[in-house]
């Protein structure tokens, strides 16, 4: 599947009514557009690498940046992730409000798509009363990216998401205009550090006065832009990664797509034609047998938003077998497949360091 599942959005008032069907759409792994005083984001389910996946399906975005989980309560976002001092005097200085704190998040229950495999977490409280009371029917953390097709700038209106998201999410639930028009504020506060990490709807200038210490970042309140790098935190695997393989080496792991590998490796190793069979037996593990590699396949049948989810995971799970190198199967440009691709490629760069 290239194109994500066409949909029968429902464009509504924000009325309690509203707001608890489209909680019950997005426990389903429903996609809803909810207001908040930034701008309108499209919510899904931040416990579901599915739901993550249909996000950016949706979005149509080229690559997977971590998303920003949204929480009814700073209890809630308390509880998911490692607040230092620091980050606590900004919770209790912003939340609810326009601000993003980026913690470290080593047990938390927010899909690993969501953070892009890594073990920091992005937490906001929003201030606005629709987005709490939706992230409270729901019962779990959202994850709302801006709900706007991907290249496409921030949504201010349900008519902005409407022009870009019609047939793509269930549920827009309209509050009418966002108060602030600019996304939040994002902070990392990471070993002790506090670096601004986007600019947004509460000034440095603000930060920095709640803090009663300089803040660290390349950015001032005019948006001059941040040093390259610090925003593409990505997770890479200490295995060395090899794209577009054909057939699995000696030593090396398989990462499958459609079953590409699985046929060969199966024909190579047991004599086995190719088929749907094979495909599906190569996703299990081969253990204690030299001869047949580990190998996961990201999609048996193929479908790229189902690749999407199980991405980081995967990679995770033959990165944590100690292989030194992964082979991965092509998977196709098109759809999510360019998002697939770009994390594949930065996974593959060489190592820093
Ligand atoms: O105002 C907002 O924040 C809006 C509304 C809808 O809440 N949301 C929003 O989400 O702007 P999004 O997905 O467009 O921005 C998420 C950004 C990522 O691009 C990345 O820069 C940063 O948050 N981010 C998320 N998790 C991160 C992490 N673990 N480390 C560093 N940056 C992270
Ligand atoms: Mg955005």
């Amino acid at each position: 599947m290239s194109k994500p599942q066409p949909r029968a959005t429902r464009i509504a008032p924000a009325t309690p009514e509203n707001i608890a069907a489209a909680a019950a759409a997005l426990r389903e792994g429903g996609l809803v557009a909810m207001p908040t005083e930034t701008v309108y984001g499209l919510a899904g389910l931040a416990t579901s690498d599915a739901a993550v996946a249909a996000i950016y399906a949706a979005k149509g975005r080229p690559s997977f940046n971590p998303l920003i989980a949204h929480f009814a309560e700073a209890e809630a976002a308390f509880a998911e992730a490692r607040f230092d001092a620091r980050a606590r005097a900004l919770a209790e200085a912003f939340w609810p409000g326009p601000l993003t704190i980026v913690a470290p998040a080593p047990r938390t229950l927010v899909s690993l798509l969501a953070r892009a495999g890594l073990d920091t977490l992005a937490l906001r409280v929003p201030a606005h009363e629709v987005a709490r009371a939706l992230i409270a029917a729901t019962g779990a953390p959202l994850v709302a990216p801006s709900a706007n097709r991907s290249g496409r700038v921030s949504p201010t209106t349900a008519g902005h998401v409407a022009e870009d998201l019609d047939g793509r999410v269930d549920w827009i639930l309209d509050a009418g205009p966002t108060r602030h028009g600019l996304e939040s504020t994002i902070v990392a506060c990471l070993g002790g550090r506090v670096r601004l990490l986007r600019p947004g709807a509460i000034t440095s200038g603000s930060l920095e006065e709640a803090l009663g210490e300089a803040v660290e970042g390349g950015i001032s309140d005019e948006g001059a832009p941040i040093a390259p790098g610090m925003l593409s935190s990505h997770y890479a695997p200490r295995a060395r990664v090899r794209l577009n393989a054909r057939e699995v080496g000696k030593n090396e792991a398989a990462l499958d797509f459609g079953g590409a590998l699985g046929r060969s490796v199966i024909a190579a190793n047991a004599g086995i034609q190719g088929g749907k069979g094979a495909a599906a037996a190569v996703d299990s593990r081969f253990r204690g047998n030299d001869s047949w590699p580990l190998a996961l396949d990201l999609s048996p049948s193929g479908d790229l938003v189902e690749a999407a989810a199980n991405l980081f995971a995967y990679l995770r799970r033959l990165d944590a077998e100690g292989v030194r190198a992964i082979a991965v199967a092509p998977v196709p440009e098109h759809g999510l497949g360019a998002a697939i691709n770009d994390r594949l490629e930065r996974a593959a760069a060489p190592k820093e360091g």
